[in-house]
């Protein structure tokens, strides 16, 4: 049994160009295969638009599970006058042929497939501008690290790795080549969240002291960690590191301000083999697919039942052996379902911050405590499952509540901004900010920099090494070299502040 993050990828001699995909599919599907020869000869209709540019940007993705497909289907449909994929790489083969099955579908010329091994040649090759890494969270780096160092510029889905080693390894080779290293933290672009940092800029509630801050993960979207690779810290860092890498950079971004100390606990103790025993199960399971317990147990996840996930997974595991509907109740799962920490920043503020992956909603709420008021914000998520037609970070009808409370005075109830689409519209806004041409100037500063994703994976990273030694970490002792992000200016504690006007409380 392996996982997609190991490293077992097979050699191949050739790309997995045209041909040898046709020859791939026709194993598997005749119909199918004749569907993507003739789209597949098809030019893009922008190679022939006089408006397109001379050249467009090349790209090529590393990992083409279920993430990439919003990276390719954004090259090849919204920005195809201005990009193009040029490659394809993944350590499963099968992966590999359906990412070409669907950039055919998209109506694009069909990017050569390589595997893993041949990730170098892949660059030599094909000549890539930028290269976009969407593979299992520890081996962000070893891709990010290759690429700049054959002169390419990288974007990276977060966390932007998963050690602190490989956090300085990025830090140092960016500074080293001077690439450009981006991180997608499409969490920023969401407009109900760009609208909290507005409200925050806006010195409405004062500088701020401190934030609670508490996610909650339900038993779809949240037991799904404990099924993949993310159930191994080896693979995802965690939690803390694959789930929370987000809400710490938010809070980074809203407050324009870095982390310092970190102290942290986490367990747990509702994935177990001994919470299936409470639940009236006889016990764990390897996988939900062989499991002579699925019709009592609710966390069963058919993946025959999906077309999109039997073929994104189940019929992939030939390649890799890799299970994408493992027992959420194994004993091999190494990482919390629940936990607590503390972050102290550079700007004095301090964050109370929970994670729970086992609640009865999705979604969060967070207050800012300010010199002038408080900040409440609070968001209820649709219930999502990877890879399936669920909407990740869907916002549910009236979902977004944000009230300003004055010290004193009536409470302002703000009419949120809104969105569609993944991350309550942010994937969206994000992708134009990327592969658009002559982006507007942004006021909030949402795109982000390798420093910005150090200094929210190491909040996590940190937290990591709190559980096992319940010391406090200093972030600085991580990572040499960092740099505050090009954050917005704040309010700040040398500003003169309205004494509240007075009440008469007789
Ligand atoms: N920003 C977001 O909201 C968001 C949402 C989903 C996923 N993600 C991120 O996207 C990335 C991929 O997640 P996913 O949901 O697509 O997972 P996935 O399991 O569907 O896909 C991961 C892919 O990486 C490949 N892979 C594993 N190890 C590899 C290696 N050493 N070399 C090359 N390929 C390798 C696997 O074969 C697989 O195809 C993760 O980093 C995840 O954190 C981000």
């Amino acid at each position: 049994m392996s996982t997609p993050g190991d490293s077992s990828a097979t050699q191949s001699a050739s790309p997995i160009g045209r041909r040898s995909f046709v020859k791939g599919l026709s194993l598997a599907s005749l119909g199918v295969a004749l569907g993507v020869n003739a789209a597949a000869s098809a030019e893009p209709a922008s190679l022939t638009t006089p408006a397109a540019p001379a050249r467009r940007r090349r790209y090529v993705i590393v990992g083409t599970g279920h993430r990439h497909e919003l990276y390719r289907d954004a090259i090849e449909n919204d920005f195809k006058d201005t990009a193009e994929l040029v490659g394809l790489c993944d350590k499963n083969l099968g992966r590999i042929q359906v990412a070409q099955e669907l950039s055919a579908k998209n109506g694009a010329k069909v990017p050569p497939g390589y595997l893993a091994a041949d990730f170098d040649r892949m660059l030599a090759e094909t000549k890539p501008d930028t290269v976009i890494v969407t593979t299992v969270d520890a081996t962000h780096h070893e891709y990010l690290v290759r690429a700049m160092e054959q002169g390419c510029d990288v974007i990276t889905e977060k966390p932007m790795t998963t050690q602190a080693e490989t956090c300085q390894k990025i830090v140092d080779t960016t500074a080293k080549t001077g690439r450009r290293c981006r991180v997608t933290f499409n969490y920023r672009y969401s407009p109900p969240r760009t609208q909290v940092k507005d409200i925050l800029m806006s010195g409405e509630i004062g500088d701020i002291l401190s934030v609670d801050f508490h996610w909650m993960l339900n038993t779809f979207h949240g037991a799904d960690y404990f099924r993949r690779w993310h159930s191994q810290k080896k693979n995802s860092g965690g939690l803390m590191v694959h789930k929370a890498t987000h809400h710490f950079d938010l809070v980074n971004w809203w407050l324009s301000a870095v982390p310092v100390t970190v102290t942290a606990v986490g367990k747990r103790e509702f994935y177990t083999p001994e919470m299936a025993k409470r639940m009236g199960l006889e016990g764990h399971h390897e996988r939900c697919l062989t499991c002579p317990e699925k019709a009592k147990c609710g966390f069963l996840l058919d993946l025959e039942k999906s077309p999109r996930l039997k073929q994104l997974y189940v019929d992939q595991e030939k390649y890799d052996g890799y299970f994408r509907d493992r027992c959420v109740f194994r004993p091999d799962i190494d990482i919390e379902d629940t936990m607590n920490v503390i972050v102290g920043y550079d700007n004095g503020a301090t964050l109370s911050y929970s994670l729970n992956a086992f609640n009865s909603w999705e979604g969060y709420t967070i207050a800012f405590n300010g010199t002038k008021g408080r900040l409440e914000h609070t968001i209820v998520e649709n219930v999502y499952v990877n890879g399936t037609d669920t909407v990740q970070g869907g916002i549910k009808p009236g979902g977004v509540t944000t009230k300003v409370y004055p010290l004193r005075g009536p409470v302002r109830t703000v009419k949120p901004w809104t969105g569609s689409g993944g991350h309550g519209g942010g994937d969206a806004v994000m992708l134009s900010e990327i592969f658009g041409t002559n982006p507007a100037a942004d006021k909030y500063l949402r795109a982000s920099t390798e420093h910005a994703g150090a200094y929210s994976c190491l909040v996590g990273i940190a937290a990591n090494r709190c559980f096992v030694t319940g010391q406090p970490v200093v972030i600085a002792d991580l990572v040499k070299g960092l740099k505050k992000p090009d954050y917005t200016p704040m309010p700040t504690d040398d500003q003169p502040l309205p004494m509240p006007p007075q009440v008469d409380i007789a």
